[in-house]
C-alpha cells in the first residue's frame, strides 16, 4: 500500500456526516462526478483575513469569544474521497456587539505541507486534522478521526505544532473527546486497524492524561464518537469495519459495511479497565453522532443519529438517512433497547455542553430531506436547524428553503453559568447556493424557527464541513 493511500483514512477527515440532505453522495460505486468537488463541497482557494464585517441584526453584546468550526478543504483542490481533504478552520471573533474578524486558516500539518509520501506506517503527526475543535487544558485544539491534535493559536488561527500529551498520547485521538461539565475532566479515546482497535483516555482539567486504557474489540470498527454519564463512558462498536478489499481497491477509505460484525455498547465506569466493560448487544445500526448521555436509575441511557447501516458497498455510499434514537443499557438486567424518538431524518446533533452527561430537554440538529437520493439531487435538500424537546416531543425548526444551508449548530450559553437550559443562541454557517456565498448566523435558541438573529456576510464561501465550538473568552488563559 502506498503510504499516500494510508494516509487516505489517517487523515482522512471527518466521518462527521449528515448524510442525504446535508452532504449528498449516494452511489454505490465511486461516483462518477464527485458530489465533494461540486456545489458548496468544493473548497476555497485562498486563507483570507477580513476586519470590515458587517451584521444585519444584532449580535448579543455579553458573547465574547471565538466561533470556530473544522472542516476538509483539500489544498490542491481534488481527494479520493470527501473525507481525505486537508484541514480548513473557519472562525468568526464576536466581541461587544461586534464580529471583530473572519478568518480561514489550513491546520499546517505534514500532509496539508505534502512532506509525507512512500511507504510504510504513518506518524500519528500525519493527519489532515479535518474534523472538529477542542479547547481543553488552556489551549485551542484542531482534532482530526486520527492521529495526534493540533495545537492553535485562538487570536489568529494560526498552527502551534502538534500535542501529545508529554508523550503519554499513545497515538490517535479521534474529534469526539467529552469534557465533564462540572471537573473539566476530559474524556476521550482513539481507535486504530491494528490492537488495540480502540484505547480510552483520561485527562485532568489541566490537560494533564491520567489513564490510557486499551479496550478489547472483535474488529477494527470504526469509531466516531462515544458516550459519558456521571460514573460510565460508553464504546461503540459497530459494523462498519476495516477493510482490505477496500485498502486495495484505491477507491474511497479502506472501511466498509461488514455483515459478521456486532452493533453493541461497551459501558465501563470512567475510571474502569477493560475488564469491567460491559458489552450491550443492540439491533444492527451504524452510529455517527451521540446527542447527549446521562444515566436514570439502573439505565445508562445514549441519544444518538442512528442509521440502518452505511457504507455496504464502499465508502463512497452515502445515502442513509439517520433517526434520532434512545439506547438504554440496564446495567442491572444487561439488557438493551432501542426506540425511535423522533420520525424525521436528521445528523450533526447538539445540546447545550453544560448538560453532556446529565439528563436534559433540549436538542439541536441539522434537518435532513429524507427524499435526497440521487445524485441529480445533490445540493438541491431542504437543509434546516430543528430543536427538540425531549421531554414534550415538540420541536421548532428553521427551515430557510432549498437556497439555504445551515451547517451544525452549536450551543452558546447566554450567561456563565445559572441559564435556562435553552437560554443562549445556536452559532451556524449558512450557505446561500444562489448568491454561492455564506454567512454566520446567530440564532435565539429559544426561538429556533423564527430564523436568525444576526447575520454576518463573509468574504469566503464556507465549503460543507463539519464540527464547530464556542470559545468563550472567559475560558482561555
Ligand atoms: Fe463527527
Amino acid at each position: 500500500m502506498k503510504r499516500r493511500d494510508f494516509l487516505g483514512y489517517t487523515g482522512l477527515g471527518a466521518l462527521g456526516v449528515a448524510a442525504s440532505s446535508v452532504l449528498g453522495g449516494c452511489s454505490e460505486e465511486e461516483p462518477s462526478v464527485k458530489f465533494w468537488q461540486q456545489g458548496n463541497f468544493r473548497p476555497v482557494s485562498e486563507e483570507v483575513t477580513e476586519t470590515n464585517l458587517k451584521i444585519e441584526g444584532n449580535i448579543p453584546p455579553e458573547l465574547s469569544g471565538l466561533y470556530v468550526r473544522n472542516g476538509t478543504n483539500s489544498s490542491n483542490g481534488i481527494s479520493d474521497h470527501f473525507f481525505g481533504g486537508d484541514g480548513m478552520m473557519h472562525g468568526v471573533r464576536l466581541e461587544g456587539g461586534e464580529a471583530k474578524w473572519y478568518r480561514n486558516r489550513y491546520v499546517n500539518t505534514p500532509v496539508y505541507r505534502k512532506e509525507t509520501g512512500g511507504f510504510g506506517t504513518p506518524k500519528p503527526e500525519d493527519t489532515t486534522s479535518a474534523v472538529s475543535m477542542l479547547y481543553h487544558g488552556g489551549e485551542l485544539m484542531s482534532l482530526g478521526e486520527f492521529g495526534y491534535p493540533y495545537l492553535v493559536n485562538p487570536d489568529d488561527l494560526s498552527t502551534k505544532g502538534a500535542f501529545n500529551y508529554d508523550g503519554k498520547l499513545p497515538g490517535n485521538m479521534t474529534a469526539h473527546p467529552r469534557i465533564d461539565p462540572v471537573t473539566g475532566e476530559l474524556l476521550f479515546f482513539g481507535y486504530n486497524v491494528v490492537q488495540p482497535y480502540l484505547t480510552y483516555m483520561r485527562a485532568d482539567a489541566a490537560g494533564n492524561m491520567l489513564q490510557v486504557e486499551p479496550i478489547e474489540m472483535t474488529g477494527p470498527s470504526m469509531v466516531h464518537d462515544f458516550a459519558v454519564t456521571d460514573n460510565y463512558v460508553v464504546f461503540m462498536e459497530m459494523p462498519v469495519r476495516f477493510s482490505w478489499t477496500m485498502a486495495i481497491s484505491g477507491s474511497g477509505l479502506p472501511f466498509k459495511w461488514d455483515d459478521d460484525a456486532p452493533s453493541r455498547f461497551g459501558v465501563m465506569p470512567r475510571n474502569g479497565t477493560n475488564a469491567d466493560v460491559k458489552w450491550f448487544d443492540v439491533p444492527t445500526c451504524f452510529i455517527f453522532h451521540i446527542m447527549n448521555s446521562y444515566e436514570q436509575g439502573d439505565d445508562v441511557i445514549v441519544d444518538a443519529a442512528r442509521y440502518d447501516n452505511l457504507w455496504v458497498k464502499n465508502s463512497h455510499d452515502f445515502f442513509h438517512p439517520a433517526h434520532l434514537s434512545r439506547f438504554s443499557m440496564n446495567m442491572k438486567t444487561g439488557k438493551a433497547s432501542v426506540q425511535r424518538i423522533h420520525d424525521h431524518a436528521m445528523e450533526f446533533p447538539t445540546v447545550n455542553r453544560n448538560y453532556w452527561t446529565k439528563d436534559y430537554r433540549y436538542g439541536y440538529s441539522l434537518v435532513v430531506d429524507e427524499k435526497n437520493d440521487t445524485p441529480e439531487r445533490i445540493g438541491q435538500s431542504e437543509g434546516g436547524i430543528r430543536k427538540y424537546d425531549l421531554k414534550t416531543g415538540a420541536d421548532d425548526s428553521y427551515l430557510p428553503g432549498p437556497s439555504l444551508t445551515p451547517a451544525e449548530a452549536i450551543f452558546i450559553p447566554a450567561r456563565e453559568s445559572g441559564g435556562l437550559e435553552d437560554e443562549g443562541y445556536l452559532a451556524s454557517y449558512v450557505y446561500d447556493k444562489n448568491a454561492q456565498t455564506s454567512a454566520f448566523c446567530l440564532f435565539d435558541a429559544t426561538k429556533v424557527s423564527a430564523g436568525p438573529i444576526a447575520k454576518v456576510q463573509l468574504p469566503v464561501r464556507v465549503p460543507v464541513g463539519f464540527h464547530g465550538l464556542w470559545v468563550p473568552d472567559s475560558v482561555v488563559s
